[in-house]
């Protein structure tokens, strides 16, 4: 089989058999197939799609590329979550306690932000101790024990996704309905987990600008789960603004800790209860979504979360006293105020780009390998649809050094219309499919 006949079938739109696709995948993983064909693949699924079948064939070959994990020896139903990425996405944070309060059993692997968009792991290590990198015998221990653990992606999982996304990065190649659900489904098929909650962001500061792309991508996803006995459920939310007050590391672990106590952002704790609700249905520990809710309101309300999220974290090697205390973080030394520049209402708050002010100010990186500052990001005290004057503090800027905030701030202003009339309200949750 040549690598060549393959990407010349799917250039012309032609299916690829089961065959064809194991090769690619094997042949990624060996490394006998060089970067340029496999990208020259990638520009042709672009471009031509692939049909259902296709796309399943892949996830599976992918899935099967490295380490399947059991979870069988945790007991009880396993539910994992992912989100498509997003800015101020602190949810899983939120709704693991939450969700494992009520006895969800829960072993999560995540990921780390890139580019504009934030990623759990780093949030996690802006607690002091925590360790997100466990053994496997160590991640099941704490699941065991505590009933949720999140960790990094660890050992061999799904190589050929590995190396097909970070090509993919740099070849314009990511915004493909075939490959973002291949992609992700891949991984959570090899994460092990039962029943899986999937939350699709949809909006400017997504992958999937529209909500009828991100409505096929959720449809694609929840699919391929049915097709191998993972039961799969997709929220589509709303990521048009940034999800909550709090953008960066450190500050979006206070925000966490904030919703937990119940003094969370509406927008945010209304978020979380919908898909806390959805992991504690999918778990089987509600009789209908209603009851779902309710139990994941009274999570909230009870202390039971908060309770839970310390127990992880202190099972993790983290200092849980930081979030009892969220004044012991170490924020940004420099603090500046971004202030408002006209009377009216916020029409737009764009989320990608608050999301590369946040990066600006050292919270995010612009490639893999750089380091990122705990402490830095934006506090928002106004987003889209609040009412404003000139002069108000729109947001709050946090970094180590002034340069970084001069910089940021214009990037940050050019995120935000202002206008006589308040924005049509979006709904948080679009659709669920
Ligand atoms: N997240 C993934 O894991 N893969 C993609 O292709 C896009 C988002």
């Amino acid at each position: 089989m040549h690598m060549v006949d393959i990407i010349r079938k799917k250039r012309g739109g032609g299916e690829l058999t089961d065959a064809e696709i194991d090769a690619v995948v094997h042949g990624c993983v060996s490394g006998e197939i060089p970067d340029y064909q496999l990208s020259a693949l990638m520009m042709a699924i672009c471009f031509q799609g692939m049909t259902k079948r296709e796309t399943a064939r892949l996830t599976l070959a992918m899935a099967h590329s490295g380490d399947m994990v059991d979870l069988s020896a945790v007991g009880g139903i396993t539910v994992d979550k992912h989100s498509t990425g997003g800015v101020g996405d602190k949810t899983s944070l939120v709704i693991v306690p939450i969700a494992a309060a009520y006895g969800v059993k829960i072993a999560k692997m995540s990921g780390r932000g890139l580019g504009h968009t934030g990623g759990t792991v780093d949030k996690m290590e802006s607690i002091p101790g925590m360790r997100t990198a466990l053994s496997r015998e160590e991640f099941l221990a704490v699941v065991r024990r505590v009933g949720c653990a999140v960790i990094g992606q660890s050992g061999d999982l799904c190589p050929a996704d590995k190396k097909l996304y970070a090509l993919r990065d740099v070849t314009a190649t990511v915004e493909s309905i075939p490959l973002i659900a291949s992609s992700i489904m891949s991984k959570k098929i090899a994460a092990g987990s039962d029943r899986i909650l999937l939350d699709v962001k949809a909006g400017s500061g997504a992958f999937m600008k529209t909500k009828d792309d991100a409505e096929a991508l959720a449809r694609e996803m929840v699919e391929i789960g049915a097709s191998v006995g993972r039961k799969t459920v997709a929220l589509i939310t709303n990521m048009d603004r940034p999800l909550g007050r709090a953008i960066g590391n450190a500050l979006e672990i206070i925000e966490v800790c904030e919703t937990l106590k119940g003094r969370g952002p509406a927008d945010l704790t209304a978020e979380c209860v919908e898909l806390a609700a959805n992991m504690i249905y999918l778990g089987e520990r509600a009789e209908n979504m209603k009851t779902a809710r309710m139990l994941a309101k009274d999570a909230i309300e009870s202390g039971a979360a908060f309770q839970k999220l310390c127990e992880m974290v202190e099972a993790q090697g983290g200092d849980a006293d930081y979030l009892r205390d969220t004044s012991r973080f170490t924020l940004g030394h420099v603090q500046q105020d971004v202030l408002c520049p006209a009377d009216g209402f916020i029409t737009r708050a764009d989320a990608e780009q608050i999301g590369r002010a946040s990066v600006l100010l050292g919270a995010g990186r612009e490639t893999k390998d750089s380091a990122i500052d705990f402490g830095a990001g934006i506090i928002l005290h106004k987003n889209a649809g609040d009412a404003v004057k000139r002069g108000d503090v729109l947001a709050t800027l946090y970094a180590d050094g002034e340069t970084r905030c001069e910089e940021a701030a214009p990037k940050l202003l050019q995120a935000f219309s202002f206008g006589a009339e308040p924005p049509k309200p979006e709904p948080l949750v679009l659709a669920r499919v």
